[in-house]
Order: structure tokens, then sequence, then C-alpha cells
């Protein structure tokens, strides 16, 4: 029931044509390309497949004569139109508008008028523009307006004059505006970022993952001779969907940044990297096991993470710390302990509620994929209620409640207190106490906002189905685990209710459920012990304290006072700059790697192209050298995890190597709970391990 026919044969593989039709936008009933002839049942003759409904006795034809001519027409009324430019079209090659003319048979333009033609207009520095190759399928202006919520591109004129864009030429407002690259059956819209430099078929394209944040959107990463040019939405049903956020795909110039630092260094010397990983041994080995502290990162794989992990094990060293701030950390644990693989919501399940309380998050800006899917839920008539003292923005109605931050658990207690007061049985227990315990009258001080709630109150106690969604980053340490008394005080009231944490780092879940046990959980506290003197040697693992620590002048004097300072990253930073040994990692891009995003999902990627510097910048052109010599210039970054287990055989020589079958093992030996681990080597797969 409610099937369309379209969508009903391609459950049984034949896929019908389209234009307009888009899984996640609908039928739009626009383009005519689905047409198929209907036998027997209800309709008859050649309809559109994609407006009507499948029902019980029909018998549809996507092969009958009438209906493949039919087509045939189509593809050439559009065709009059579109200008014949696809040796220069970007879109080339992932057209589908080429695919159709080239399957259905148009060969030969019978007619000879002139085409109608637009002038482009410029939509930023992402999107490019090219409004004569336009077919109307309005699947841009559904995607931008309707999903995504934004209201700057629109569709303006009328008739033949018809165009798809902005009011003014300007910059699209909507951090989602790549999808229109993805979206555009023909193109309309191409990405800038690899414009005029690739074809699809010279792409080498991979499964890969965006580690801007902490969902861990699904991407297809695409290089070309040693570049990233090109990234685009893959498809996951629980994860993101089609859709990525514009962060996420165009955000992969740092891989072939002309400043990313490429060589091993001791000093400012540019050194071999057997000779930097000896001399870092041999340094490392004037220092008692004491005095050696590790710092790594939550935007490290889970690899990376757990050989280091497994490294100052094997030394008997500390602990790493992978957080900035003791706070932070505690808040993420806490989260991170909360959830379950019945508490834990994917980003499918969010779309899907009929109310959303989120507390100390700004979605757009921190995970901008959960706006995208508050607004789907909002547009089937979701309640979403922001309690944040920030100026939050939304692309659709939400209420706001703009209480201060220490205010943030109170005003969550009364906002569900009125959920559950038709029930009181339900608020007892110690949950409960904890909830009543953060109500204070703080909370009751604003009758603004007082009265907001009661308002609010009613509809989430009405509702079915309800997410409680947390930040983690500003809000006090204690409201992570308030949101999850909440939701055990409310789950049995709920058809279905559950948690999903933001939090701040792409592996973010990873460093939690490792430094859970830690004595040392946070880098404040290893800078004490580096004040003190009791620390004097440091090994930064793709982090930069310059960037992350609040208080620059005690870092610098402290950074000062360390007797070694081993740096590995691919990013250029100031640590990089002071480290006294500097050995260079490869990206994401560059190696297989597996990430836990923040509802507990680990997902493994493949190598999208070789390590090394990009064609471009040691060719002086883009086309590939034509002497060809090894080594491979600027191919020195080590995969992460694998630097940091050379650097323990340098260590102990006569050790043997700890990840002489890959960092599987030891991956499983230092996450807790391995029973929940199933780990897949090498193949673009996902687990989720709670
Ligand atoms: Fe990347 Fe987050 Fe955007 Fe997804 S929402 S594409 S993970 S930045
Ligand atoms: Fe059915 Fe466009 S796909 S009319």
């Amino acid at each position: 029931k409610g099937t369309k026919v379209i969508e009903a044969a391609e459950r049984l593989g034949i896929i019908i044509p389209r234009f307009c039709y888009h899984k996640a936008l609908g039928a739009e009933g626009a383009c005519r390309m689905c047409a198929v002839k209907f036998l027997d049942g209800q309709f008859k003759g050649v309809q559109m497949s994609c407006m009507i409904d499948a029902q019980d006795g029909m018998v549809v034809s996507t092969t009958d004569e009438e209906a493949v001519d039919f087509r045939r027409h189509v593809i050439e009324w559009l065709m009059m139109n579109h200008p014949h430019d696809c040796p220069v079209c970007d879109e080339g090659g992932h057209c589908l508008l080429q695919d159709m003319t080239v399957s259905g048979g148009h060969g030969i333009r019978r007619f000879s008028g002139r085409k109608r033609t637009y002038r482009d207009q410029y939509l930023g520095e992402l999107v490019q523009h090219e409004m004569n190759r336009c077919i109307h399928c309005y699947r841009c202006v559904r995607f931008y307006r309707e999903y995504a919520g934004y209201r700057d591109l629109g569709t303006m004129q009328i008739a033949n004059k018809v165009f798809y864009g902005r009011f003014r030429d300007g910059a699209l407002e909507s951090p989602f505006s790549g999808n229109l690259v993805d979206i555009c059956p023909t193109g309309v819209y191409t990405d800038k970022s690899s414009r005029y430099r690739v074809r699809r078929w010279d792409l080498q394209r991979t499964p890969s993952l965006c580690i801007h944040c902490s969902l861990g959107c699904n991407t297809v990463g695409g290089a070309r001779y040693r570049e990233m040019l090109r990234q685009e939405a893959r498809f996951n049903e629980a994860v993101n969907g089609y859709f990525i956020c514009d962060r996420g795909r165009y955000g992969f110039a740092y891989a072939g940044h002309r400043q990313r630092p490429r060589t091993p260094r001791t000093g400012s010397k540019e050194v071999a990297f057997a000779g930097a990983l000896r001399f870092a041994a041999e340094r490392l080995a004037s220092y008692d096991a004491g005095q050696v502290a590790c710092l790594g990162s939550t935007r490290s794989s889970v690899e990376t993470q757990a050989v280091l992990e497994h490294l100052c094990r094997l030394q008997s060293w500390a602990r790493p710390a992978y957080f900035f701030d003791p706070a932070l950390q505690r808040k993420v644990s806490a989260a991170v302990s909360r959830l379950s693989g019945s508490t834990a919501l994917s980003l499918r399940e969010i779309e899907a509620m009929d109310c959303i309380v989120a507390v100390g998050v700004d979605p757009v800006n921190e995970a901008p994929m959960l706006a995208l899917a508050m607004r789907q839920a909002s547009r089937n008539g979701a309640v979403v209620v922001v309690i944040d003292p920030r100026p939050i923005f939304l692309p659709f109605d939400f209420e706001h409640l703009a209480v201060p931050l220490n205010g943030l658990d109170a005003c969550l207690a009364a906002l569900l207190k009125g959920a559950v007061s038709g029930d009181d049985a339900a608020w007892n227990g110690p949950a409960a106490q904890a909830m009543d315990e953060a109500m204070p009258s703080s909370c009751s001080a604003d009758r603004k906002i007082q009265s907001a709630i009661s308002r609010i109150g009613s509809k989430v106690a009405s509702s079915g189905r309800l997410a409680l969604v947390c930040g983690t980053d500003i809000v006090p340490e204690s409201t992570p685990s308030r949101v999850a008394d909440a939701l055990s005080l409310l789950s049995t009231a709920k058809e279905r209710a559950g948690l999903f944490y933001v939090l701040p780092g792409a592996n973010c879940f990873g460093a939690a459920l490792l430094s859970a046990s830690a004595p040392r959980s946070s880098f404040a506290e290893m800078l004490r012990e580096i004040e003190e003197g009791k620390v004097r040697a440091l090994i930064v693992v793709e982090s930069d304290p310059f960037m992350h620590f609040y208080d620059r002048r005690r870092l610098e004097k402290a950074i000062e006072k360390l007797g070694l300072l081993i740096v590995l990253d691919y990013l250029p930073s100031e640590t990089v700059n002071r480290a006294d040994i500097f050995l260079p990692t490869r990206t994401l891009f560059e190696t297989e790697s597996s990430y836990i995003n923040q509802e507990g999902r680990l997902q493994h990627v493949a190598r999208v192209h070789r390590v090394g510097t990009p064609i471009w910048q040691v060719s002086g052109g883009s086309h590939p050298p034509r002497e060809y010599g090894l080594p491979v210039i600027g191919g020195e970054p080590g995969v992460a995890w694998r630097v940091l287990a050379d650097l323990a055989r340098s260590l102990s020589p006569h050790d043997e190597d700890p990840c002489s079958e890959g960092p599987w093992k030891i991956v499983a030996e230092q996450y807790p709970a391995p029973s929940k681990w199933q780990m897949t080597s090498c193949v673009p797969a996902e687990k989720r391990i709670l």
C-alpha cells in the first residue's frame, strides 16, 4: 500500500527510467520519462509509473512499443533545448540524461530551431550553475526547499523562461547545497572543486567516510593522480540516507594541501623515516617510563588509538589522554556509557520521531545532518524543542527555550515532568529524584520560559515516539546523565524512545571507551605534570594542543619545559612546527581505517588513493610526468598505527612486531567489551558494536 509502480518495479529489479522521481523526494510527475503501459487493472494505456500506486491485479509493461516510443519522444523534446556540450560538461560520464539519450536511441537531431538559453548565476565557491542544461525536473528546488528547508533557491520566471536559481547572484545559503550536484540528473549543478579537472571515469572511486563530525556520514571518495578531487554522498539507510552536508562533501583539501607536512624531521632537518624512528627511540630511552606521556586524538582511527594504547602498555608509560578538558572527557564517557543497542537512535530513527527534545546542541554547526533528520521529522508533524542558551537556527519551525547553561537540567526536568504528570507513579525512583533535584526555582524565574514549558510539556506528554538529543560540548557535566535518566523515566510510556548524543570528534566514541578507565584522562592533567617537571617527554598523535587548549600562555611555557616533543600528524600545525621529532602520517583517504560514530556504529573504509604529493604539484601541470622514478615524491607519510608499531619495535628491537598481522588483534585487546566487536577486515563495511 502506498508503493508507486516505479518503486514496485524497482523492488523486482526492473528499473524504469526517471528524471524527476527520487526516492528521498518522492514523485513530481514533471518529466514524463517514467511512462509505462498499463495493460490490465484500474488504469489503462500509457501512464506515469511514479504517479500511480501499485495495486492488485495491475499488469504493467515497461517494454510495450507505445511506452518505449513515448519515452523516446520525451528524450527528443528534452534534447531540443539541452546543449550538446557533453565533451566539456563535468557531468559527462555520470549524467542520467546522457545515459537515457544513448539508451533511448536518440542520435539524430530533427529540430532545427534555436535553443533556449539562460545566463548562469554565481552560486558561491562550491557549486557551479549551468542553467542551459536544465530539463525542468524540479529535483533541485524540491531538495533545497522542501527537503532541506532553505529558501534562497527556487523556481523563477514563467513558461519557456522558467529557471532554477536565486533571485540574485550570490552564495547558496544552505550548508547542504552540494547535494544539488548529486541530485541533478544532468549538469546544471556541478562541483567547482573538480571543474574541468576530471571525468567520472578518471577517478579512483572508493567508499569512504566523513570525519568532520561525530555522525560518520558515508561518502564515495574520488581521487586522481594522488589528489582528492570529488566527494559524493554514499547511501546508508541508517546513517546519512542519500545526502551529506557541504562540510563533508568539500572538506578534503587538507589531504593534498601544499602546506601539508610530508617529510620526517628531527629538529629542522629532514631525515629518512627509519632514522627519525631510531632517533626517537634513542631519545625516549633516556627517560624513565613515568616521564613519558602520550596525547591521542578523537579524530584518530580505531586502529591508531588501539596501537597507541598498546605502545603505552608495552613501555609501561601512563595511558594516553584523548581530551583536553577533564570535564569533557567525563561528559563524553557518561554519554557513551548510557547508550545501548536499544537506547541509541540512528539518524533514520530521528526522522520517524514525533517529538524531539534537544539539549545544549546546535545541530547545524555541530552535526549538520542531524538538522536535516530533525527537519524530516518536523515535516511529518513532530514537535521539536531545543533547550540552549545560544541563538540557534534550524531550517524549520521549532520551540527554542533559551535558558542559561546552569538552567539546562532544570528546564529539561520541568519540561519532562509535565510529560509524565499524568502518570505520577513514573516520577519515582532514583532517576526521577535526580531529575527532581535538577529542577530548582532558577527555571521558574523566567515567566516566558515557564509558560512555554507548560505549553510544550503537554505535546511532549502526548507524543508516542520521543528522541532526546544531547550535546556534550557546552552542557554542564551533569546533563548527559540527566538526559539518560529522563529517558529511563519516559521510555515505558512511549512506543519508542531513545537517545542521540552529539560528540566532539569523529572517533570520540572510541576515545571515550578507551579513556573511561585511564587514570590521567585529559591533557589538562598532563600539562600540570609537565609544569611540575614530572613529565619530560610528550608524544602527540594527530592532535594539536595549540589549536584546542584554552590557555595558550600556559601551554607555551609548559611545552618549553619539555625535554622531548614527538609529533605524528598529517595536518600542519604549531605543535608540528615545535616538534623535536616529526613523523608524518597518512590521511583517511590514503589508508584503510575504522571509526565509531556517536551512536556506536563501527565503520571500516578502504583507501581511496596512494600516498604522495599530488601530481600537479610536482609535474608543473595536470599530466603525470613523462619520466617515472622511485620513490614517489611526498610518499613518506606512514600509516599512524604502523608508525607507532615501528616505534615500539625501535624501542624494543628484540621483541616481536606487535602488528605483524595487522592491527586487528590489538584493537580487539585494547577496546573494552570485546564480545561486542566483530571486526571485518579490508572490506568497506559497518558494524554496530552496541
Ligand atoms: Fe560529515 Fe558530520 Fe556533515 Fe555528516 S553531518 S557529512 S559526518 S560533517
Ligand atoms: Fe515520473 Fe518524472 S519520473 S514523471
